[in-house]
Order: C-alpha cells, then sequence, then structure tokens
C-alpha cells in the first residue's frame, strides 16, 4: 500500500467558527482527540477497513462517496447515516441523488467495534471521515491526517440535501456555487471530482449525455462520440433499468490514480460535471497538468489537503449534537 504523505499531515489543527446561540463559540477539531478516551480509535477503523476493502474492493467508492454526502448537507455531522422513521419520512438518505449511495452496512459494522471498545465514545461523523481516508489509502492512494471532535447530527431531511449536492448535469459556474457555499474554492473543486478515479455509475446518472441531448445533437457534444457509442451498449436509454453499472475510471476504478483525468483530458469524463472542468480555465489547466501523469505526487498531496478542507465543513463540536449510540438511528 502507497503510504506517501503530504502537508495536510502537518495542518495542526482545524479551527471551525460556528454560530450557536449567542456568543459565537470557535470550536476546534484535533489530532488526537481520543489520545485518553479511545486511544486505539485509528487502529481499530483500519483493521475492520481492511477486512472490508479486501473483502469488496470495490466499497472503497462509496465510503469516499458517503463522506462526500454527508459533509455537504449539514457539515460533516453523519446525518446522511439516519434511517428516515415515522416521525421522519424522509431522511437525507432517502433524497434521489443519495439512493445511490452504498456502504451503510459498513460504517455500521466499524461502529460496532468502536463501541465494543469505547462506548458512547466515538462520534458517527468522525467514523466516516475516518473510514473515507483509509478506503482512499487501501485502494493505493494518498494518506492524511484526520483532526477529530466532529459530533453527530440529530436532524436528517432529504428535501434539504436536494439542493446542496452537485447534480451531474452541472457546469463549473452551478458546480462553483454549490462548493463555495462549504467554503471550498474552484481548485478543490478540480482536485475532489479526481474521486472519480474510483467507483461505478448508474445509466440514468449519465444517460442524458447520450441521448436526446439537445435539438442540434443526439449526444453531448462535449463528449468524445466514440466512447459514447460506447456507453450507449451499456446503457440502453433514458429509462434504462440501471442494471449496468459503468466504470467511472476504466480500468482501474478500484484503484486511486490520476487516470480519471487523463480520460477526462480525452473528453471521455464520464458526467457533464466531468466535462466540464475543461470548459473552464482554471479547472481545464489542472486536469490537463495532472492528466500529463508527471505529478501525481502533487495531485496526491492537492487531495490530502482538499479532503481535509472537506471534512471540517459544518462539522458540531463541544456541546453541540450528541455521540450516537448507533449510526442509523439518534439516541
Ligand atoms: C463535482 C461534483 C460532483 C458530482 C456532480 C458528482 C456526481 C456523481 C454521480 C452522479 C455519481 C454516480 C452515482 C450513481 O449513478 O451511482 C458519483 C459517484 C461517485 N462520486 Fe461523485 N460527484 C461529484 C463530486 C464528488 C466528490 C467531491 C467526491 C468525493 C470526494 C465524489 C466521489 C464519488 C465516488 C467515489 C463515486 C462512486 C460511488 C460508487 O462507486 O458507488 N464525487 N458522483
Amino acid at each position: 500500500m502507497a503510504t506517501r504523505c503530504c502537508a495536510a499531515l502537518l495542518l495542526p489543527m482545524a479551527l471551525v467558527l460556528f454560530a450557536g446561540s449567542s456568543p459565537p463559540v470557535l470550536a476546534q477539531l484535533e489530532l488526537g482527540y481520543y489520545s485518553k478516551t479511545c486511544p486505539n480509535v485509528e487502529a481499530i477503523v483500519r483493521k475492520e477497513m481492511e477486512k472490508i476493502i479486501s473483502a469488496a474492493p470495490s466499497l472503497a467508492g462509496p465510503l469516499l462517496r458517503l463522506h462526500f454526502h454527508d459533509c455537504f448537507v449539514r457539515g460533516c455531522d453523519a446525518s446522511v447515516l439516519l434511517n428516515s422513521t415515522a416521525g421522519n419520512r424522509l431522511s437525507e438518505m432517502d433524497a434521489t441523488p443519495n439512493r445511490s449511495l452504498r456502504g451503510f452496512g459498513s460504517v455500521d459494522r466499524v461502529k460496532a467495534k468502536l463501541e465494543a471498545a469505547c462506548p458512547n465514545t466515538v462520534s458517527c461523523a468522525d467514523v466516516l471521515t475516518l473510514m473515507a481516508r483509509d478506503a482512499v489509502a487501501l485502494a493505493k492512494g494518498p494518506v492524511w491526517a484526520v483532526a477529530l471532535g466532529r459530533r453527530d447530527g440529530r436532524v436528517s431531511s432529504a428535501t434539504e440535501a436536494a439542493g446542496q449536492l452537485p447534480p451531474s448535469y452541472g457546469d463549473v459556474p452551478l458546480l462553483a456555487k454549490i462548493f463555495a457555499a462549504k467554503g471550498l474554492d474552484l481548485k478543490d473543486l478540480a482536485v475532489l471530482s479526481g474521486a472519480h478515479t474510483l467507483g461505478t455509475a448508474h445509466c440514468r446518472s449519465y444517460a442524458g449525455r447520450l441521448y436526446n441531448f439537445s435539438s442540434a445533437y443526439t449526444a453531448d457534444p462535449s463528449l468524445d462520440s466514440r466512447y459514447a457509442d460506447r456507453l450507449r451498449t451499456r446503457c440502453r436509454s433514458v429509462d434504462d433499468d440501471d442494471a449496468v453499472l459503468s466504470e467511472m475510471d476504466p480500468g482501474s476504478f478500484k484503484t486511486f490514480d490520476t487516470s480519471y483525468y487523463r480520460h477526462v483530458a480525452k473528453r471521455r469524463g464520464l458526467f457533464q460535471s466531468d466535462a466540464a472542468l475543461l470548459a473552464d480555465a482554471t479547472t481545464r489547466e489542472y486536469v490537463q497538468r495532472i492528466a500529463t501523469g508527471r505529478f501525481d505526487d502533487e495531485f496526491f498531496n492537492d487531495f490530502s489537503e482538499s479532503m481535509v478542507k472537506m471534512g471540517n465543513v459544518g462539522v458540531l463540536t463541544g456541546a453541540q449534537g450528541e455521540i450516537r449510540r448507533k449510526c442509523y438511528i439518534v439516541n
């Protein structure tokens, strides 16, 4: 496994300003937050993740995506893990973009191990952050230090999720706006899109590019036409039943590497949001630079830094929220 590491390791602390009831409080996530209360937390997560990924390597992508979808709605507070209930009929996980999320069972499994070792101590939000980090590392990607101390939210709403997650048809102005609302910039957009080096997608996520894209073209003109032909054999109509999954980084979808950027540079990114990276000067320059294959370490370093930023979005700390005993239900 690669152990290349990063500037993010050197970040001593993540400072998070949150506005509660008056007065505003400066809260902190800390490296080693559980050093006294659950000193083996990272080793326990890592050991379980090694078992999970060695049994099902294709789970690395879904576990990384879970963390992203959690952080973009109400911050990284594990609200995406809460089941719908009689009192809350549509929780975040039932929002349309979240219906394709996977890996919930793995989170429950890791959380159960932690509850056995250190009851009522480690939040589900921290578990998810660590699992995403380890998923990338076990897929041969970079390793970064994770500041901990996130608390779990008690609110989870599908309606709220709808507007905050970037759609696959997004162009750069729209994606940049959604990222900026989370304190993430254009570079973070170019860098974090590189997560699409892992995982697979359903036909409905890109079918719109293949059929009736506009009155002038049958397919999205920003998609390589031969690649579009190949995709049409897997995704037969906009109403395809989704039985067939497509790799977003064909050939290495279980390995965290830079080949995603080579696909995008060749107009073979799967989603419009991937293709859109070529339409803006800043993101295009980044795609083309990393696509050369000469700056893999730079990408690993950038990805680590952007993941630390994303992992700090809107976190609950101190006395906010709770430490959930089970990740799918509030205490
Ligand atoms: C830039 C805006 C983004 C858009 C529009 C987007 C959209 C999507 C869509 C539509 C899928 C396929 C869902 C399916 O059909 O099953 C997907 C998959 C995925 N996304 Fe993104 N995404 C974005 C950013 C990110 C970020 C920031 C991350 C993580 C840091 C990420 C990680 C993933 C992963 C790992 C998968 C594969 C999941 C699997 O294998 O089940 N994405 N994304």
